[in-house]
């Protein structure tokens, strides 16, 4: 398995970062995770925008341009030989003296990890998954901006532990105002009344990339959308719930703590259209840069 570090394909077991750079010391850095369909990169151009997005919002200095980010993932994935498969691609600060100034750091360290995608269980999408609601709250958007998809984890990892104490897949955090916000790696979506309902940007969430398709979707599909704040009185009395991200596409939940939910008709609708859209994104990719699938 090789991996692309800085400007070069090295062997998994060599590709080595020293304990001086700055995201081990600090977790600062940023990265995003992409999902790779019969070998196009769905949605490639979104999550790069998203990846400069965040960089200028810690003052990053990506070392690459977009399309030589482009080139590195498909050079990556082409020496892994993977064509279905998830692109880990992390831009950290750089080694650097210990001390949080980010000028010391010279050199950022470029990473894109590629592994073979192993699908969720089928019985995910059609029996549901659980969920908790955590106890730890969603960061304060005014002191850490969710639209930066950064290294910095802990806030997510101290809901995740919950979760595994639930022996549940998933936590929703709530903000500090008690209203939804999102999951460790998640957006969440709810149906009450036929509407279709997500936490606004507001909340103080990440505006997940499948969110935001998901919307596009739903809408198309002559599905009302409401983004607001939402109590989790109001998750718990809901019709449906399905959560969302680049991996899971829209995946049902059938328990949050101790309400149980159907699979229903809106999750299904748009677990379904979501994939047909990846199926059209994929063909029409291959169709405008026919050379790389050859
Ligand atoms: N996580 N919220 C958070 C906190 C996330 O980390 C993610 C993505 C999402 C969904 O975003 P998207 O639809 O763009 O994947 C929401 C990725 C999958 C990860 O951490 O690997």
């Amino acid at each position: 398995m090789f991996v692309y570090l800085n400007n070069k394909l090295v062997l998994a077991s060599e590709a080595k970062v020293s304990v001086f750079d700055h995201g081990f010391l600090y977790g600062d850095g940023i990265y995003e995770t992409m999902r790779v369909y019969d070998g196009v990169v769905f949605m490639l151009d979104e999550h790069i925008q998203r990846l400069f997005r965040s960089a200028s919002f810690i003052g990053l200095d990506i070392p690459k341009n977009i399309s030589d980010i482009k080139i590195a993932i498909y050079e990556t994935l082409q020496a892994n030989k993977l064509t279905n498969a998830y692109v880990r691609l992390t831009v950290s600060r750089g080694e650097g003296p210990i001390g949080l100034d980010p000028d010391f750091c010279k050199e950022p360290t470029f990473v894109i990890m590629t592994n073979e995608f192993k699908s969720y269980p089928k019985s995910y999408y059609e029996d549901g998954i659980k969920l908790i609601i955590a106890n730890v709250r969603r960061n304060l958007k005014e002191a850490l901006n969710p639209q930066i998809k950064s290294l910095n984890f802990l806030n997510n990892i101290l809901a995740k532990i919950e979760a595994k104490q639930a022996d549940v897949y998933e936590a929703i955090m709530l903000n500090v105002e008690g209203f939804i916000a999102e999951g460790t790696i998640i957006n969440i979506f709810f149906v009450k009344d036929g509407i279709l309902c997500t936490p606004s940007l507001e909340c103080g969430i990440l505006d997940g990339i499948t969110r935001a398709l998901v919307i596009d979707l739903a809408v198309r599909n002559g599905i009302e959308v409401r983004e607001g704040e939402f109590t989790k009185d109001e998750l718990y009395n809901a019709s449906e719930v399905f959560i969302t991200n680049t991996t899971m596409e829209v995946m049902p939940v059938c328990r949050v703590d101790d309400k149980g939910f159907k699979v229903g008709e809106v999750s299904r609708l748009l677990l379904k259209k979501y994939r047909q859209e990846v199926t059209g994104y994929v063909y029409e990719k291959k169709g405008e840069h026919p050379s790389i699938w050859e």
